[in-house]
């Protein structure tokens, strides 16, 4: 079973290999991301936040099981923003951390969902949003690389606690050493990519 990794955990800031092959064990994963994401009340959450460093993410805007509709994006593309609009973001990787973020209004999302179909929407409001938000975790951005370094300041102190939470991770052992996830990772991208 997967756990959310937390910042500054590696894997958050590496950027995510293209997929080129979906098993039935990627489709475990998946379904596995989905539940992790309904237990700690997300609305979406990139394969990379459970260590997986692949290009996909899963989201419900409704943040509950069995409401609204459950989306896998598949090497998805961002473009054609327009406008640009600003709302408080959070991230499970991040927990306690929130700031408002400024992010394109209406984007145009292309990508393959698990069963291979095509996705090419064009999305705007706080779909647009979560899609931006997840876009950036595979390439190993996170929304506080988006914010001012004015906003920064006033969020750095509950950074600094996830940053502690995740070397006490470190000193318990649940969370791998630099090494594993570099062995762990290269198993993954041979198989999946
Ligand atoms: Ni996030």
């Amino acid at each position: 079973m997967f756990r959310i990794v937390h910042y500054p955990h590696p894997t958050l800031s590496y950027e995510s290999k293209t997929i080129v092959r979906v098993d039935a064990q990627l489709k475990r994963y998946v379904d596995e991301m989905f539940e992790l994401m309904y237990e700690h009340r997300g609305v979406g959450l990139a394969a990379n936040q459970v260590d997986l460093p692949l290009r996909l993410f899963v989201l419900n805007e409704s943040g509950q099981e069995g409401v609204g509709e459950e989306r896998v994006f598949i090497n998805p593309t961002v473009g054609q923003p327009k406008a640009s609009d600003e709302a408080e973001e959070g991230c499970l990787s991040l927990p306690g951390v929130y700031a408002p973020v400024r992010r394109p209004k209406q984007i145009r999302i292309q990508a393959y969902d698990i069963r291979g179909n095509e996705i090419d929407e064009t999305v705007d409001g706080f779909l647009a949003r979560v899609i931006q938000h997840e876009f950036d975790h595979l390439n190993g951005v996170m929304f506080i690389d988006r914010i001012s370094s004015d906003l920064r300041l006033d969020v750095e102190e509950k950074i600094d606690e996830v940053v502690v939470q995740f070397n006490e991770e470190r000193r318990e052992g649940s969370v791998a050493a630099d090494e594993e996830i570099v062995v762990a990772r290269q198993k993954l991208e041979k198989r999946y990519c």
